[in-house]
């Protein structure tokens, strides 16, 4: 059976570089499929118990959790504000996880983060690294993928170093799928 990969960057900026990272990291996977998610395609209510309470799950968290479900394997990006999750990542990462606590599945996850900054998204990955394990995740790679718009050029990597070392975490993810 044909593997089946979902790539989300965890954002919901229209241009978001780490759906563009997620995405290309994805496409360097060996034969799988990719199910590529676009937070803006699952607009969510801001969680609250009220309005879970009140108005239960709504179909876009419903519907993220089944393309969630369905994957033998996640490539994420998260997005770095203030430190942390962005507000659009972590809304739908509430919702989701009061569907089911194992969020992840336990299925093989290579997790990254990139900014703009020199640190890549650092403090962000370090939460998701302390947290998601709780949460079904089981991280086969990681990396906080730096100075995004100096390395990252037309497409592709241009830091060979860094697409070296991309590149050992793909091979390992491939093995553990
Ligand atoms: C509200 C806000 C807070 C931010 N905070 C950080 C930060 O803490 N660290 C960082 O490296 N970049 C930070 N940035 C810059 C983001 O890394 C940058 O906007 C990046 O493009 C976000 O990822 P995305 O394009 O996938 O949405 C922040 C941006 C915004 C809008």
């Amino acid at each position: 059976m044909i593997k089946n990969i979902v790539t989300l960057g965890g954002s919901n900026s229209k241009n978001s570089i780490n759906k563009k990272l997620a995405e290309y990291v994805g496409e360097l996977v060996n034969g799988v499929v990719l199910t590529k998610v676009d937070l803006n395609d699952f607009k969510m209510p801001l969680f609250s118990v009220d309005t879970e309470n009140e108005q239960g799950f709504s179909k876009s968290a419903k519907d993220l959790n089944d393309v969630i479900a369905k994957a033998d394997g996640f490539i994420i990006s998260l997005a770095e504000h203030n430190g942390a999750y962005s507000t659009a990542f972590k809304n739908a990462f509430d919702w989701l996880s009061r569907i089911e606590g194992k969020v992840w599945r336990d299925k093989p996850m290579l997790l990254l983060s990139t900014s703009p900054g020199v640190r890549g998204g650092r403090s962000v990955l370090d939460i998701a690294l302390a947290r998601f394990p709780y949460m079904g995740g089981n991280i086969v790679g990681s990396m906080s993928f730096p100075s995004f718009y100096d390395n990252f050029k037309d497409g592709e990597i241009v830091n060979e170093i860094l697409k070296e070392q991309l590149q050992k975490l793909i091979n390992d993810f491939e093995k553990d799928l």
